[in-house]
């Protein structure tokens, strides 16, 4: 049993990280349990109920329809943290979202009722668990509560229309167009563990590499769920020296002899600081989520988190499946190299860099504990920053962006402030674009974009239109 904590022996500040990140998350709970005998549904739910017969099994395409979540929080969080469930929950083009928060205790009585608008999904308060066992040091016993969230939503809504159910924390934030897409590319009849892992490579090593965290949020098949729903409680039982929520359920599906099939849309967030690096290096696959929003700096600067997010999912409403996705070009006559992360910020580098060292991911972030030996290792491709603040990239940001009556979608990136006289850079970056619309085949081997820069007809500004690449073609300043 001692065998999980051998990697963190003597890491006091990993503990810390334990207790912040993790599990589906990392909510400092006071665990006052109190006996509430079953799982109640709060809110009424029969028109989720009818909603759950209009799709059935023989529908080819997946939709949001035949997705149900299982959020994780508390009485004491929730009423803070709903802003972030706010942002995506039954968002145009959605208004059918199923699903439940499932908290501890209801929140204060003035507000328990707030959920009932469809703008929030409805609150399940959990099941006791206070007859599991938990012996993790330092640990939250809450974490037996929370990874039974993945049985109780399955119990409480389990339907043949059901493909998906899909598990996130308070502050994860989806992207449900995206999630959709993404999982019409898997049949929901065979087993199915779908998530990610963490940026950083000591919370990787020490929870399992395989392991989907749960802040990043992950997705089970319906066929899985029914079985994994039915034997949770025992791995439960059995697994009282873990950590977190996200390694029972991790455990228990490990015995079921599934693995995990990884998806890099899903984002755990282990760091602190600015995130542009990795917003703007993300991988080719669309995304689906971000955690640990009250730890990083609003994502668009001079904006509160809260506006700096809806910001961005106002690039989502346009264009979902493009949203981040990296398209780099050469201006030949400047020796530039321009980088787009659609809907969220462009780059100038004044110097010609070649597309493997664009797409690896900038450290602008720190990881989310400072002094552990492994500090400054990542799970994937990074590189340091220039020292001399004038040698990194001129940062753009998404100022506004719209869809012309003919299909064409235009975004705008304004200079951010950079005090350095010698880089010469346009004020404004315009890009145009149509909107990705990813079919089966590209979802299942994508391949990334190309783009030219055009002559611009305004001064100060720099045009960019982004188009699939031709067969052969090469994207290189040559
Ligand atoms: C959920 O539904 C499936 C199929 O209808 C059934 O086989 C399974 O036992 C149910 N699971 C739970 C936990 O209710
Ligand atoms: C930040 O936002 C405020 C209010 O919108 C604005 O007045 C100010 O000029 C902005 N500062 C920068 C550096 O963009
Ligand atoms: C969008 O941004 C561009 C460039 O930053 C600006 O010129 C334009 O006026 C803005 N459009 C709207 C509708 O705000
Ligand atoms: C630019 O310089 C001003 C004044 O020296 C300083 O207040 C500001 O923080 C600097 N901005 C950046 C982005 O370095």
């Amino acid at each position: 049993m001692e065998s999980f904590h051998k990697p963190i022996k003597n890491q006091k500040a990993l503990m810390k990280f334990f207790v912040f990140s993790s599990s589906f998350f990392a909510i400092s709970l006071c665990v006052s349990m109190l006996l509430l005998a079953k799982t109640k549904l709060v809110v009424d739910m029969s028109s989720s109920l009818q909603s759950l017969l209009r799709v059935s099994e023989s529908d080819p395409t997946t939709t949001v329809d035949h997705l149900v979540f299982g959020i994780a929080s508390t009485g004491t969080a929730w009423n803070r943290r709903k802003v972030y469930t706010k942002l995506w929950w039954n968002r145009k083009p959605y208004n059918t979202m199923r699903g439940c928060v499932f908290v501890d205790t209801l929140p204060h009585a003035e507000n328990a009722n707030n959920n009932n608008d469809g703008s929030l999904p409805p609150l399940c308060v959990s099941e006791d668990t206070s007859q599991f066992p938990y012996t993790y040091k330092n640990g939250q016993r809450s974490a037996i509560r929370v990874a039974r969230v993945v049985k109780e939503t399955v119990a409480l809504l389990n339907h043949s229309g059901v493909r998906w159910y899909v598990f996130g924390d308070d502050d994860t934030i989806f992207f449900p167009q995206n999630l959709v897409k993404t999982l019409s590319k898997y049949d929901h009849r065979l087993w199915y563990y779908v998530g990610s892992s963490s940026e950083i490579y000591d919370g990787a090593q020490v929870f399992g590499f395989g392991m989907a965290f749960g802040g990043g949020g992950f997705a089970i098949s319906s066929s899985l769920a029914h079985v994994l729903a039915k034997v949770l409680d025992s791995c439960i039982q059995r697994y009282p020296h873990l950590y977190g929520s996200d390694s029972r359920v991790y455990s228990c599906i490990t015995e079921l002899g599934v693995g995990l099939t990884h998806e890099p849309g899903f984002h755990q967030v282990d760091l602190r600081g600015n995130a542009f690096g990795l917003l703007a290096a993300h991988p080719l696959t669309p995304l689906l989520s971000l955690h640990h929003l009250d730890n990083i700096d609003p994502i668009f600067p001079n904006m509160t988190i809260i506006k700096a997010l809806q910001h961005l999912y106002e690039a989502a409403k346009v264009d979902s499946q493009r949203l981040l996705q990296q398209t780099v070009c050469y201006d030949k006559r400047l020796s530039w190299t321009i980088s787009v992360s659609w809907g969220y910020a462009a780059q100038v580098f004044h110097n010609h860099l070649s597309l493997p060292d664009v797409v690896r991911v900038q450290k602008t972030f720190k990881h989310w504990t400072r002094g552990t030996a492994l500090a400054d290792q990542f799970t994937f491709d990074t590189k340091e920053l220039h020292t001399d603040p004038c040698r990194r990239p001129t940062i753009f940001y998404l100022e506004n962006l719209s869809r012309g009556e003919d299909g064409i979608i235009i975004s705008n990136y304004r200079k951010s402030i950079q005090n350095c006289s010698s880089n010469v850079a346009p004020e404004v970056i315009r890009v145009a674009s149509s909107k990705l619309e990813l079919g089966i085949k590209q979802l299942l081997a994508q391949r990334r974009h190309c783009c030219d820069v055009l002559p611009s007809s305004v001064s100060d500004q720099m045009e960019i239109a982004i188009r699939e690449c031709k067969e052969d073609e090469l994207i290189s300043m040559q």
